[in-house]
């Protein structure tokens, strides 16, 4: 682990890709090994950022401008790392955090014209910080609508984007990977969970202790 400081692991991938069940897998892997594991969520993860989770996922689709929407994520963003990423790997822990700003770089950064260029100049001024090690589960972007789409619930105003902008969206996130392929392991999602999830565990065996 780098600095002996904790680990900072985040995953990544479009709606329905499953990278939910594999953090919370590799969550329970990791404890049953011994590790002391935080498993955290973006939106959110601090009581702060957990509220602003609401404001940003729920609502009208027109809730917010383009604009407005980074400064929320990108606060709730702050809150979180202040609050509870930062302590625990402080603590020697490892922070598994289910989405964290490569999210952000793809959902906001082209999801609503190009502002690549806003998202990353906040998050250099705000946030500064990379995880150690990013999980990005790729799926098919029709697969994963589907599976997105079977869910209930009230936070959706991200989830009819629509097959288009997922195909976008898992090239962006490709392209992420290879332009920082120190940080990204890029794990085939389409296979059966356990498959998956021991895809995850070997990803992380360089990182660990
Ligand atoms: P998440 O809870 O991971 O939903 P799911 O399990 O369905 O993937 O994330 C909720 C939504 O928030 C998701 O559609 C992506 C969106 N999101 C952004 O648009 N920007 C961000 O910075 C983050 C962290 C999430």
């Amino acid at each position: 682990m780098p600095d002996g400081a904790g680990l900072f692991v985040s995953f990544e991938g479009i709606d329905g890709s499953g990278k939910s069940t594999q953090a919370h897998l590799l969550a329970d892997t990791l404890r049953a090994e011994g590790h002391d594991v935080v498993l955290t969520r973006e939106p959110g993860g601090s009581p702060g950022a957990e509220e602003i989770r609401a404001l940003v996922l729920q609502g009208d689709p027109d809730r917010w401008s383009a604009e407005t929407e980074i400064l929320l994520f990108t606060a709730a963003r702050r809150d979180h790392m202040e609050r509870t990423i930062l302590p625990a790997l402080a603590a020697g822990k490892i922070v598994i955090c289910d989405r964290f700003a490569d999210s952000t770089r793809m959902y906001q950064g082209i999801s609503r014209g190009d502002l690549r260029t806003l998202v990353d100049d906040l998050h250099a001024l705000m946030i500064g910080r990379e995880p150690d090690l990013t999980i990005l589960i790729d799926m098919d972007p029709e697969a994963g609508l589907s599976r997105a789409k079977g869910r209930d619930g009230i936070e959706e105003r991200f989830e009819d984007f629509g097959l288009e902008l997922q195909v976008k969206m898992r090239a962006g996130f490709l392209d992420l990977a290879a332009a920082a392929p120190d940080r990204f392991r890029v794990i085939d999602g389409s296979g059966a969970r356990d498959v998956v999830a021991d895809a995850v565990r070997a990803a992380i065996a360089t990182h660990l202790p």
